[in-house]
C-alpha cells in the first residue's frame, strides 16, 4: 500500500481526542468514519466537529463549502466491525483500559483488511502489548495525538515491538498529509518523547509541593521570564490533579520509583481538590481562572530549574535511542508541547556548569536521583548529540 491508496481512515472512539482525529482526517480529504458505543456519544462528536468548523469558518480559515465538504467526508457507526471494513488505516482513541484497548484490536483486525495500519492513540499503554491481541502485529503501531488534535501540530508515531518500517514509514506519510508534523518514537517505553522529557518537571512539581514551599511566586516568575501562558502549578491544576497524579503514578510504575506522587498530591486527590473542575486544586479557581498572588517572583525555582531537568532528561531520552536524532526531539518538544524551542536547541547556548550545578541543587534538595545530571550535561558533551 502507497499513501495514495489511504483514502478513508476509521477512528474508534468519538470522545475528546477521536472526534479531533477524525477532523483532521476529513479536512485532508480523507473519507473519516467514527465509530462509539452510543449514538449518542457519536451525535456529541459530530457536534463538536461541527463547532469546530463554524470557528474556522468564523475566521476565515475554511469557506461555507469547504466545511460542507469536511463534513460529507465524515460519517459515524455504532460497530467497529461495520466501520473498518473498507478502510486503508484504523486509529484506535477509546478509554485507557488495556482490556478494552486489547478487545478493540481483536474485533479491528478481525475485520479490517488484511494489509490496513492499526494505530493506538494511546498516551501511556504498551503498544506492544495491545499488538499482542491483533493479527499481524508488523501492521499495529502507535500514533500518539495531542490535545486539542485540530490545533496541535505534532504526532508521535511509535514502534512497537514487531512494527515494520513500512508500516511507520507509511503512518508518518499520512501524518504529513494531514498537515501535521510525525515525530518518530524508536521505542514503545513510557511516555514516548515529548511526556518522558516532562516527567522529571511533574516529579519536581510534586517535591515542591510535598516540601510546603510557596508555589505563587513559582508561577509568577515562568509566566514573566519563560512567558508561559501558565505557571507549572497551574497547569497541573488545569489538566487535573487525578490526571497529573496519575501520571506520576505510571511513571514510579514504568520508569522508576522516585516518579511516586508526593503526600501532597494524594492529599489533594484524597479530599477531591482536583484543581479548576472541581474549583480547588493547589490554587483556588474562580471564573476558569486561578487565585494567583503575583506580588512576588521566587528567588529559588524558576525556568532554569524546569529547563534543567529537560534538558537532562532529553539526554537519557537520547542515549536510550528512543528518538532518532536530537533533532527530532527538539522538533517533538516544538510541535506537540509548543515549546518555543527543544532542549538541546536551549542547551546549545547554556553554560554547562550552571546546568549540572543546578541540576545537583536539586538532587540535594530533594534527594531524587532523577535530578542528578547526566555526564554528558557535565562535561558538556551533550551540545555534539545531533
Ligand atoms: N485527552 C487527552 O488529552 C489525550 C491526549 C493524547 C492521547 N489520549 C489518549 O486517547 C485515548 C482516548 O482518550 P479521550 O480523552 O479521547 O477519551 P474519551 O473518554 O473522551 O473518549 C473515548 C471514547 O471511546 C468510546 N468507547 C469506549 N469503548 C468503545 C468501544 N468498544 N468502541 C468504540 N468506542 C468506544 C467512549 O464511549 C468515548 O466516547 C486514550 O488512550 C488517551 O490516553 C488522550
Amino acid at each position: 500500500m502507497t499513501i495514495d491508496d489511504v483514502k478513508k481512515v476509521a477512528v474508534i472512539g468519538s470522545g475528546a481526542m477521536g472526534n479531533g482525529i477524525a477532523q483532521v482526517c476529513a479536512m485532508a480529504g480523507l473519507k473519516a468514519v467514527m465509530v462509539d458505543i452510543k449514538q449518542e456519544f457519536l451525535d456529541k462528536g459530530m457536534a463538536t466537529v461541527n463547532k469546530s468548523l463554524d470557528v474556522l469558518v468564523g475566521k476565515g480559515k475554511l469557506t461555507a463549502e469547504g466545511k460542507a465538504q469536511v463534513m460529507a467526508n465524515l460519517s459515524t457507526s455504532l460497530s467497529n466491525a461495520e466501520a473498518v471494513k473498507d478502510v486503508q488505516v484504523v486509529i484506535e482513541a477509546v478509554p485507557e483500559i488495556m482490556d478494552l484497548k486489547k478487545k478493540v484490536f481483536a474485533e479491528i483486525s478481525a475485520a479490517a483488511p488484511a494489509d490496513a495500519l492499526l494505530a493506538s492513540n494511546t498516551s501511556t499503554m504498551s503498544i506492544s502489548e495491545i499488538a499482542t491481541a491483533g493479527k499481524n502485529p508488523e501492521r499495529i503501531l502507535g500514533m500518539h495525538f495531542f490535545n486539542p488534535a485540530p490545533v496541535m501540530k505534532g504526532v508521535e508515531i511509535i514502534y512497537a515491538k514487531n512494527t515494520s518500517d513500512a508500516t511507520v514509514d507509511l503512518l508518518c506519510e499520512l501524518t504529513k498529509k494531514i498537515g501535521k508534523v510525525p515525530i518518530k518514537v524508536l521505542k514503545d517505553s513510557p511516555g514516548f518523547i515529548v511526556n518522558r522529557i516532562g516527567a522529571p518537571n511533574q516529579a519536581l512539581i510534586s517535591a515542591v509541593l510535598d516540601a510546603g514551599i510557596k508555589t505563587d511566586p513559582i508561577d509568577t516568575i515562568m509566566k514573566a521570564l519563560a512567558g508561559m501562558p501558565m505557571g507549572p502549578f497551574e497547569l497541573a491544576d488545569y489538566v487535573g490533579i487525578d490526571v497529573f497524579y496519575h501520571t506520576l503514578k505510571y511513571y514510579s510504575e514504568t520508569l522508576s520509583p522516585e516518579f511516586k506522587p508526593g503526600k501532597a498530591l494524594q492529599a489533594l486527590l484524597d479530599s477531591k481538590k482536583l484543581g479548576m473542575k472541581t474549583g480547588q486544586g493547589i490554587y483556588t479557581w474562580e471564573g476558569g481562572k486561578a487565585k494567583i498572588d503575583a506580588s512576588e517572583q521566587s528567588q529559588e525555582f524558576g525556568p532554569m530549574e524546569f529547563l534543567a531537568t529537560q534538558i537532562n532528561e532529553a539526554v537519557r531520552v537520547y542515549k536510550e535511542k528512543i528518538a532518532a536524532s536530537a533533532a527530532d526531539i527538539d522538533l517533538g518538544m516544538v510541535h506537540c508541547m509548543r515549546a518555543f524551542a527543544g532542549p538541546f536547541a536551549m542547551g546549545a547556548g547554556m553554560d554547562p556548569q550552571q546546568l549540572s550545578d543546578t541540576l545537583m541543587k536539586l538532587h540535594k534538595r530533594f534527594g531524587l536521583n532523577i535530578f542528578k545530571p547526566e555526564p554528558e550535561i557535565v562535561d558538556g558533551s551533550f551540545k555534539q548529540m545531533k
